[in-house]
C-alpha cells in the first residue's frame, strides 16, 4: 500500500465503481496484479456469489508464484534461477543446469559429481517396465508409449505418494530424471524392433542417451563428441519454460496430491499437442510438404489467409513477443551439426520460410517469430532421429522443470487443490422425458 498521506495517484491499489450498484471498492495490488479472490466481494444483491474473472486459456491469471524460470516475452530474455540461457548453453551442462533448476544454485564441484553419480545410477529400470514396454504395437507412437510408462511407474515405486516428505520428492526427482532417458530410448528402439540397450555409466547423460539410441553390435559405443555437445545444449534450451500448458497441467495433477509419476504422465500427454512439444514433430512435416523454395509464397498466403486452418509450425508464441531467445541459439548449432551430418536438405525452405515470414505484414503486426521448434526439429532429423521421436527428446530434458516446479508447489502455502470456476451457459432445471415423447 501507498505511504498515508500522501494523494491516492501514489497507492498500490486499484479504485473499481461497480456501474450495477455505483458501489465503489479498493483492491491492492501486488507485483504488478490483482488477487482474483479480491473481486469476489463484488455482488449486486445478497444471493449474488461475486464478481469471476473469465480467463479461458489463462492468458492474463497468474496463478503461482515461482522462482524457477523468468521470461520478458517482450525483450526475448529467458533466465534459470536468474542465469540467462545463453550462458548456460555456451557454459553449462544439462546435469548442471538440472541441478540448478532443482536446487535453486550452481552446483560445486562435489555437489556436481554426487549428483551425476545419484542420476547416472538411476538409469537403470527394472525388467518388468521392460515387458511393460515390449507389449505395444511395433508402430506405436514412441510419445504414447513414454506417457504409459513413464505412468507405471508409479506402479514400482508406491513409496512416491509420500509426496509431502521433501526427501522422498527428491528422490523422485532424480529418479525421473535418470529414467526417463532409458525409457525414451528404449521407445525408439521399440518402433525400429531393435533390441533395447541397456545405459553405459561411463558416459555423460547425452552420451548415455546417444549409446541406448544408436548403438548396434559394437562392443563399446563410442558418441561423437559434437553431436554429444549438441544434445547437451539442445536439453539445457528445452529443461523449463515457467508455466507452459504441461507445467500447468504437471502442478494441476500434482495439487491433488497425486503422485509425480502420475503427474509426469499428465505433463507430457500435455506436451504431445502440436501446438506445444509436439511442434518440432509439425515443423518438419509442413517443411516436407511444402517441398521446394518455389512453393513458398502460396503457403504463406494459405497461412495468412487461414485455408484449413494451417499455421506455420514452429513460428509464434503466447509469451515472447520478439525472437525466442532458444531459436536463435538452436539455429546458430545447426550449423555445428551439420558440418558433422551433412546439412538438412530441409534448411533452405525452413530459412526462406523465416525470411518472407519476418518481411511480412501479417507475422509483423501479431509478433509471431520462430519459437525454439523451428529449428530443433533440423537438427535431430540431421542427427538421424525420425520424426515421431522429436516430441520424446523434448520432454526428457523438459521432466527436470516438470519435477522442479511440482516440488516447488509444496513449499507454497498458498497452493490447494487446483479447481477453477466456470460460466455456465448450458440448460437449466429441465424435467425429464420418457423416450416415446422425444423428437
Ligand atoms: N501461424 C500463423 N498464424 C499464427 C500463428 C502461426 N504459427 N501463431 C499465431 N498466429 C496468429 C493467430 O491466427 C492469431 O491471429 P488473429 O489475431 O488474426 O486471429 C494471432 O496470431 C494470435 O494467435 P493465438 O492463437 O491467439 O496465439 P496463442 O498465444 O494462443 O498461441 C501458439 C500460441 C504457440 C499456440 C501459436 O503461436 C501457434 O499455434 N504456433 C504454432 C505451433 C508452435 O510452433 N508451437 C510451439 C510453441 S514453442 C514450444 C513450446 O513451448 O511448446
Amino acid at each position: 500500500m501507498g505511504c498515508e498521506g500522501i494523494d491516492d495517484m501514489s497507492k498500490e491499489s486499484l479504485s473499481i465503481t461497480d456501474n450495477r450498484t455505483g458501489k465503489s471498492y479498493e483492491i491492492d495490488i501486488k507485483n504488478g496484479s490483482i488477487r482474483a479472490m479480491d473481486i469476489r466481494q463484488i455482488t449486486v444483491n445478497e444471493d449474488d456469489f461475486g464478481l469471476l474473472s473469465y480467463d479461458p486459456s489463462l492468458g492474463n491469471t497468474a496463478t503461482v508464484t515461482s522462482s524457477v524460470s523468468f521470461i520478458d516475452g517482450d525483450k526475448g530474455i529467458l533466465e534459470y534461477r536468474g542465469y540467462p540461457i545463453e550462458q548456460l548453453a555456451e557454459k553449462g551442462t544439462f546435469l548442471e543446469t538440472a541441478y540448478l533448476l532443482v536446487h535453486g544454485e550452481l552446483p560445486n564441484k562435489s555437489q556436481l559429481e554426487n549428483w551425476e553419480t545419484d542420476i547416472t545410477h538411476r538409469t537403470m529400470v527394472l525388467e518388468n517396465v521392460k515387458k511393460f514396454m515390449e507389449g505395444f504395437r511395433y508402430d506405436a507412437h514412441p510419445m504414447g508409449m513414454l506417457v504409459s510408462t513413464v505412468g507405471a511407474l508409479s506402479t514400482f515405486y508406491p513409496e512416491a505418494k509420500n509426496v509431502q516428505d521433501e526427501s522422498v520428492r527428491l528422490e523422485q526427482t532424480i529418479r525421473a530424471i535418470g529414467k526417463v532417458g532409458t525409457i525414451a530410448a528404449w521407445a525408439y528402439r521399440h518402433t525400429l524392433g531393435y533390441p533395447y540397450v541397456y545405459p553405459d555409466n561411463d558416459l555423460s547423460y547425452s552420451g548415455n542417451l546417444l549409446n541406448m539410441l544408436f548403438r548396434m553390435v559394437e562392443d563399446k559405443y563410442i558418441p561423437n563428441p559434437v553431436i554429444e555437445r549438441a544434445i547437451d545444449v539442445l536439453f539445457i534450451l528445452h529443461a523449463d519454460h515457467e508455466q507452459n500448458a504441461s507445467a500447468n497441467t504437471m502442478r494441476a495433477i500434482g495439487s491433488s496430491l497425486a503422485d509425480p509419476y502420475s503427474a509426469l504422465a499428465g505433463a507430457i500427454g500435455s506436451l504431445y499437442g502440436p501446438l506445444h512439444g509436439g511442434a518440432n514433430e509439425a515443423v518438419i512435416r509442413m517443411l516436407e510438404e511444402i517441398e521446394t523454395v518455389d512453393n513458398i509464397p502460396s503457403f504463406i498466403e494459405n497461412v495468412k489467409s487461414g485455408t484449413d486452418g494451417v499455421r506455420l509450425m514452429g513460428f509464434g508464441h503466447r509469451v515472447y513477443k520478439n525472437y525466442d531467445p532458444r531459436a536463435k541459439l538452436v539455429k546458430e548449432m545447426a550449423d555445428k551439426v551439420f558440418e558433422v551430418t551433412g546439412r538438412n536438405h530441409l534448411l533452405d525452405i525452413a530459412l526462406e520460410l523465416e525470411r518472407i515470414a519476418l518481411e511480412d505484414d501479417y507475422f509483423i503486426e501479431r509478433k509471431l517469430y520462430p519459437n525454439v521448434d523451428f529449428y530443433s526439429g533440423l537438427i535431430y532429423q540431421a542427427m538421424g532421429f525420425p520424426v515421431e521421436i522429436f516430441p520424446v527428446l523434448f520432454a526428457i530434458p523438459r521432466t527436470v522443470g516438470w519435477m522442479a516446479q511440482w516440488s516447488e508447489a509444496f513449499g507454497d502455502r498458498e497452493q490447494r487443490i487446483v479447481r477453477p470456476r466456470q460460466i455456465y451457459v448450458g440448460e437449466r432445471q429441465r424435467d425429464y422425458v420418457s423416450m416415446k415423447d422425444r423428437s
